[in-house]
């Protein structure tokens, strides 16, 4: 894994409570606007993430599958794989707040190269990096297209049994109830008792359409975010990828910070924000 230098940042007006003023910027700043920051560089390396100043991570590793990202090598061995998983989510727990969250997309099995119980070993992981464990929501995605794999066809030899869903799971770092008096919360009535409810079906992204190899729906990071995070917090996704996370952060009035290893997925995350949100015009949460 390497991240090239990165491009001139843009956009760089200042505002008092935006990432740029609650977090000195680094050099590896990328593109900034007063309620977005995007980083361009390894997630293990970056500096421009203090400690203790994020209120909620939303992100989807890379799943260790074999997909071809620009400049990620996701086909680690498994034991590498949950080693690499250990040192990331360790730095992801620094930069939580005490009251900080996480939400963790991951699959919940893994089938390609070896049976593996994914979900459940890095849910482990990430206890023993010193997460408490909230809750684990069932996104079903409603997607049997990619299945190739029956193991022995109509056979009890070797059958094969997939899931079509994938795993959120709900993490914090000290504490679960945030006591700030101040705090606005924005889920409608429906909307909580929709989203308390563990399962959520939704389609997945379209590959295409993302221009991305691995993409979630812009759908996972906005019920993350209005359920777990007030109005004017600060979220980061440490795998930002085409940018979904920042487009619902920047939706949604929260600010946003991605970090994001390769340029080209950089370049694409900055220009959809100009596409699908209004901060590109300076409008600030
Ligand atoms: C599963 S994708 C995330 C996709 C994203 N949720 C979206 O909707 O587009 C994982 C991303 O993490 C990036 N990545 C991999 N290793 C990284 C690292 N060490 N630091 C920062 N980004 C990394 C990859 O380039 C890839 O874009």
């Amino acid at each position: 894994m390497s991240a090239k230098k990165g491009s001139k940042p843009q956009g760089r007006a200042t505002h008092a409570g935006s990432p740029r003023s609650r977090h000195p910027p680094g050099a590896d700043v990328f593109f900034e606007t007063p309620g977005l920051r995007i980083i361009h560089n390894d997630l293990l390396k970056t500096v421009s993430v203090p400690a203790r100043s994020v209120d909620l991570i939303v992100t989807s590793p890379p799943y260790n599958v074999d997909i071809h990202y620009q400049s990620h090598v996701d086909r680690l061995g498994y034991e590498e794989y949950l080693e690499f998983s250990r040192t990331w989510l360790a730095r992801c727990l620094r930069w939580l707040k005490p009251d900080g969250r996480l939400c963790l997309n991951i699959p919940l099995d893994k089938n390609k190269g070896g049976q593996q119980s994914v979900g459940a070993d890095l849910t482990s992981l990430a206890k023993r990096a010193g997460y408490q464990y909230h809750s684990t929501i069932v996104w079903n995605e409603g997607n049997i297209s990619r299945r190739t794999a029956w193991g022995s066809w109509m056979s009890a030899s070797a059958p094969y049994v997939i899931a079509p869903v994938e795993l959120i799971v709900v993490l914090y770092k000290d504490v679960w109830k945030k006591t700030r008096a101040e705090a606005r919360s924005d889920t409608t009535r429906d909307e909580f008792m929709g989203w308390t409810n563990g399962l959520w079906t939704f389609n997945g992204e379209n590959r295409k359409r993302a221009n991305h190899p691995a993409p979630f729906p812009v759908e996972l990071p906005r019920r993350c975010i209005k359920l777990f995070s007030f109005v004017g917090d600060t979220v980061l996704d440490p795998f930002l990828g085409s940018g979904t996370t920042l487009v619902a952060a920047a939706a949604n009035g929260r600010f946003g910070i991605g970090i994001e290893i390769d340029e080209s997925y950089c370049r694409l995350a900055r220009e959809r924000l100009a596409r699908e949100t209004a901060v590109h015009r300076g409008e600030t949460p």
